[in-house]
C-alpha cells in the first residue's frame, strides 16, 4: 500500500500532470483534493496534448479518478471535460467518482470573481476568473452548496432560493452592478440537467478512498497549484484560496496523516509564476524571454504568458520543509539547454541590507543573491539514459539537491511520459 502526494513546490505549473500520468501506471486511484478548474494539468496522450482542469489526469489511463471533498466544482465545466474526453475515446464511466461533500461553484462565484478583480484595479490578484476564491469564501462562511445537496432537489431549491436573494443584493449593492440578477428558475433548471448527467458518479469519496487504503491499494493524491499559492503559506494575498500543501490532502480527501507514505515534490528547473504577486528571481531581459519561449510558458488554463526567472533555492527549501518532501521530480531541464551560464538564488538581500537564507514574511523589495554555474549548452531534450546526461547538468542537479535538502528521484527531459528518468522506480510503491 502506498499513498503518495504529488505537490508543486513553486507557484504551480511545475509539471504535476506529467508526473501523475507517469506514476499512474502503477496506481490504483488518483485523487484531487483541492482547487477547481483554475488548475490545468497538461499531459501528452500519444501525440496529442490534453489539459485536464478538474478531472485527475489519471483518467487518461482509465485509472479510478476521484474528485475529493476539498475540491470546488463547476459542474458545467466538468461535463465539458467529460465530453472532451469522450471525443478522445476515453469514457469516464466506472472510473470517475465525485465527492458528495465537494462544494459547487455557483454562477455568482464566477461573476463576483470577475467583478471583485475589476474593483481591485491595479491591486488585483490576477485570478483565473473561475470563481474559485468566492466559492471557498462561501464554503468557510457556511453559505456554500455541496454536490450532495443536489441529490435532494427540493432541499437544493430551498438553499437556492435563500442564496439567490442574498447574492442578488450583493450584486446590486456591494458590486454596484447593473448586470441581470441571478434567476432561481434558470439556475434550478440548469443544475437539474447537470444532475441527470453526473448522478452516477456522486458518492461518499472519503469512504471509497479509505476502503482502497484498507485493501492495500496504491493511491496518488494530485495537488493543484503550488506551495507558494497556498492560502496560509504562500505570498498572501496573492495566493489561491485553498491549502495547496501536502497537508491539504488529509482534509481535502478525508484521510489521516498516518496514511501518507511519500510526498513527491515537483520542481521546475527554473521558476515561473502567473498572476500578480512578488517573484524575487523574475527576469525582465532576454534570458527571461528565452525561458518563456523554450519552455512554452503560457498558462494552460488562461493562456496568459507566465512570468519567468532563475531557480530559487530558498523557495524550494521552504517547500521541502512545509510539505515534508521525501523525493523530487525535476522538470523541464531541457528548457535550459541553450544557456551558457545558469543562476541559482541562494540568499536574499533584504531592504535593510541584511542577508537572509530563509524566507522572510514578505517577498517584496528583495534582491536575490545568486550563485552561477556553467550551463551544458547542448541538446538534452528526450534523453532517457542517466549516463548520457551532460556532466554540467548532473552538477546542477546535485547543487539543487544540496541547497534544498531533498533527493532527486525523477528527472524529466521532455513533455512525453517516456522522456523521464526514474532513478528509484520501486521506491514509491514498495
Ligand atoms: P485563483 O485560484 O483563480 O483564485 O487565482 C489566484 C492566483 O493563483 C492567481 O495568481 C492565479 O494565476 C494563480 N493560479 C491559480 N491556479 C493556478 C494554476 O493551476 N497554476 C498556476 N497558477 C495558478
Amino acid at each position: 500500500m502506498a499513498c503518495v502526494i504529488i505537490v508543486g513546490t513553486q507557484w504551480g505549473d511545475e509539471g504535476k500532470g506529467k508526473i501523475v500520468d507517469l506514476l499512474t501506471e502503477r496506481a490504483d486511484a488518483v485523487v484531487r483534493y483541492q482547487g477547481g478548474n483554475n488548475a490545468g494539468h497538461t499531459v501528452m496522450f500519444g501525440n496529442k496534448t490534453f489539459v485536464t482542469h478538474l478531472i485527475p489526469s489519471g483518467i487518461l489511463s482509465k485509472t479510478t479518478s476521484i474528485l475529493g471533498n476539498g475540491v470546488v466544482i463547476d459542474l458545467a465545466e466538468l461535463i465539458k471535460e467529460i465530453e472532451e474526453l469522450e471525443q478522445l475515446g476515453i469514457t469516464v464511466d466506472n472510473h470517475l467518482h465525485i465527492s458528495d461533500r465537494a462544494q459547487l461553484v455557483m454562477p455568482w462565484h464566477k461573476t463576483f470573481d470577475r467583478l471583485g478583480e475589476e474593483q481591485k484595479g491595479k491591486n488585483k490578484i490576477g485570478t483565473t476568473g473561475r470563481g474559485i476564491g468566492p466559492a471557498y469564501k462561501d464554503k468557510i462562511g457556511r453559505s456554500g452548496i455541496r454536490v450532495g445537496d443536489l441529490l435532494d432537489l427540493e432541499h437544493f431549491r430551498c438553499r437556492l432560493e435563500e442564496l439567490v436573494v442574498e447574492n442578488n443584493l450583493l450584486l446590486e449593492h456591494l458590486y454596484k452592478s447593473s448586470e441581470k440578477p441571478f434567476s432561481i428558475e434558470q439556475i434550478f433548471a440548469e443544475f437539474t440537467t447537470f444532475l441527470k448527467k453526473l448522478k452516477p458518479y456522486i458518492c461518499d469519496s472519503t469512504l471509497l478512498i479509505n476502503k482502497l487504503i484498507e485493501q492495500d491499494k496504491n493511491i496518488l493524491f494530485e495537488g493543484a497549484q503550488g506551495t507558494f499559492l497556498d492560502v496560509d503559506h504562500g505570498t498572501y494575498p496573492f495566493v489561491t484560496s485553498s491549502n495547496t500543501l501536502a497537508g491539504g490532502a488529509c482534509a481535502g480527501a478525508g484521510i489521516g496523516p498516518t496514511r501518507i507514505t511519500d510526498v513527491l515534490g515537483i520542481v521546475k528547473a527554473y521558476t515561473t509564476r502567473v498572476g500578480s504577486g512578488p517573484f524575487p528571481t523574475e527576469l525582465f531581459d532576454e534570458d527571461g524571454d528565452l525561458l518563456r519561449s523554450e519552455g512554452q510558458e503560457f498558462g494552460a488554463t488562461t493562456g496568459r504568458p507566465r512570468r519567468c526567472g532563475w531557480f530559487d533555492a530558498l523557495l524550494v527549501r521552504q517547500a521541502v520543509r512545509l510539505n515534508g518532501v521525501t523525493g523530487m521530480a525535476i522538470m523541464k531541464l531541457d528548457v535550459l539547454d541553450k544557456f551558457e551560464t545558469l543562476k541559482i538564488a541562494v540568499g536574499y538581500r533584504l531592504s535593510d541590507g541584511e542577508l537572509s537564507e530563509n524566507l522572510p514574511r514578505s517577498l517584496e523589495n528583495i534582491t536575490p543573491v545568486y550563485e552561477e554555474m556553467p550551463g551544458w549548452n547542448c541538446k538534452t531534450a528526450g534523453i532517457t539514459d542517466y549516463k548520457k546526461l551532460p556532466l554540467e547538468m548532473l552538477a546542477y542537479l546535485k547543487r539543487l539537491s544540496e541547497l534544498v535538502g531533498a533527493e532527486v528521484s525523477i528527472i524529466s527531459t521532455g513533455p512525453k511520459r517516456e522522456e523521464s528518468i526514474d532513478l528509484n522506480p520501486n521506491n514509491l510503491w514498495n
